[in-house]
């Protein structure tokens, strides 16, 4: 992993493969990139929120510009409450209002919010046009921006309205990192540290080595982490576009993770804390179960969430056993439940996990016990 990563990573599917660009020159490369592979698109959408605008519109706009690519830029307000039918009406509009059709493409400059907004928008206008990811947070680098899955939240549910709609080319520019809010850069860097644990032993190894490296941002580290993570990504989802399979492992930590995000209303964590906090609790669940051989797994893994700033431990109130039995009743309405099972992802052992139907309740319990405190501390991550 030493080696400067290939400048570009191909996600293969069938009719649909598209490349996933590191280019040196970042953003400014991104309009270049743009027209050489889709050469007949005359138009782009570019959807970002007012933030991430204010920062990098203009690097983008005037790359598209140069490459002879008009362009309208459309913001909304930034935050999860963005994600719905209205917003992606008011973008509908604007690729209304600047005559976007099947020759345009929308353009995804943000992160999960604004890529899975945006995507959903592109899937459904004049029944699909391209779409064009570039991430600007880590946690959309390594994950939300490959693999397709778009949609908006609503009062049924976070991302029930959706569309697996692939994009047609991925940028990312990792240096864009640098000016990320080190909270929101370290819960992206709970996801890194999942890839390594459900695919990748060496990668959790290399890990190890680098969390320093990694905390600082070093640029070249930081680069192969994406690099490695999008890789694995790809294959995941090369293996099983529409998760009916393997590419349900991505949700390693998220069953115990989104209980802990639905019951804190969504406003303590932000995701990749909670699935930090998540992994944890699954991997001590699959220890209970006598389903994880590896006694290292738990306490290397722990390791590696802390010294990447991430906290470890969910805080209960003044109701733990209230708390601890609603978070386990939260599993049973999550979207892996399927006809009525309840399905988790638990490690084997560093770099293989599976997918385990209805496993004893007790172990789910006492994996959320195993994570849990009434006491605050550094390990909740709590100030
Ligand atoms: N975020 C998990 C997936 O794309 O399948």
């Amino acid at each position: 992993m030493d080696t400067p990563h290939p400048s570009t990573l191909t996600v293969q599917l069938p009719g649909r493969s598209y490349p996933i660009h590191f280019p040196d020159a970042g953003l400014a490369a991104a309009g270049a990139l743009i027209a050489e592979a889709l050469p007949d698109a005359d138009r782009c959408l570019v959807v970002a929120d007012a933030r991430v605008a204010e920062l990098h519109g203009e690097s983008l706009t005037r790359s598209l510009k140069a490459a002879g690519l008009g362009y309208h830029l459309a913001t909304f307000a930034p935050g999860e409450t963005s994600k719905t039918l209205e917003t992606a009406e008011q973008l509908w509009q604007a690729a209304a209002a600047m005559r976007l059709d099947r020759r345009g493409l929308v353009v995804a400059l943000g992160g999960g919010v604004c890529g899975d907004l945006a995507g959903f928008v592109a899937a459904c206008w004049m029944r699909g046009v391209r779409m064009v990811q570039i991430p600007t947070t880590l946690l959309a680098m390594v994950d939300s921006s490959v693999g397709g899955k778009t949609g908006v939240n609503s009062a049924a549910g976070k991302n029930l309205i959706g569309a697996f709609h692939q994009p047609s080319l991925v940028i990312m520019d990792t240096t864009i990192l640098a000016s990320m809010e080190q909270r929101e850069y370290a819960a992206g860097l709970a996801e890194v540290v999942k890839y390594g644990v459900i695919e990748d032993a060496d990668f959790f190894a290399w890990q190890e080595a680098q969390a320093a490296a990694l905390v600082a941002r070093d640029p070249q580290v930081v680069a192969q982490a994406v690099y490695r993570s999008c890789a694995i990504k790809a294959a995941h989802v090369e293996a099983d576009e529409f998760e009916q399979g393997i590419r349900a492992h991505l949700n390693y930590g998220h069953t115990f993770g989104h209980a802990l995000e639905g019951s804190t209303a969504y406003r303590r964590y932000l995701h990749g804390e909670a699935v930090a906090i998540g992994m944890n609790m699954a991997a001590a669940a699959a220890e209970a179960l006598g389903f994880c051989a590896d006694k290292h797994l738990l306490p290397r893994q722990e390791a590696l969430l802390r010294a990447l700033g991430l906290p470890l431990v969910h805080r209960l109130g003044p109701d733990p056993a209230g708390e601890l039995a609603d978070l386990a009743a939260r599993t049973a309405l999550d979207k892996k439940v399927s006809a009525g099972r309840q399905r988790f992802v638990l490690p084997r052992c560093l770099g293989e996990v599976a997918v385990v139907t209805d496993p004893d309740p007790t172990a789910i319990a006492a994996g959320f016990a195993a994570y849990a405190s009434t006491e605050a501390s550094a390990l909740t991550g709590d100030s």
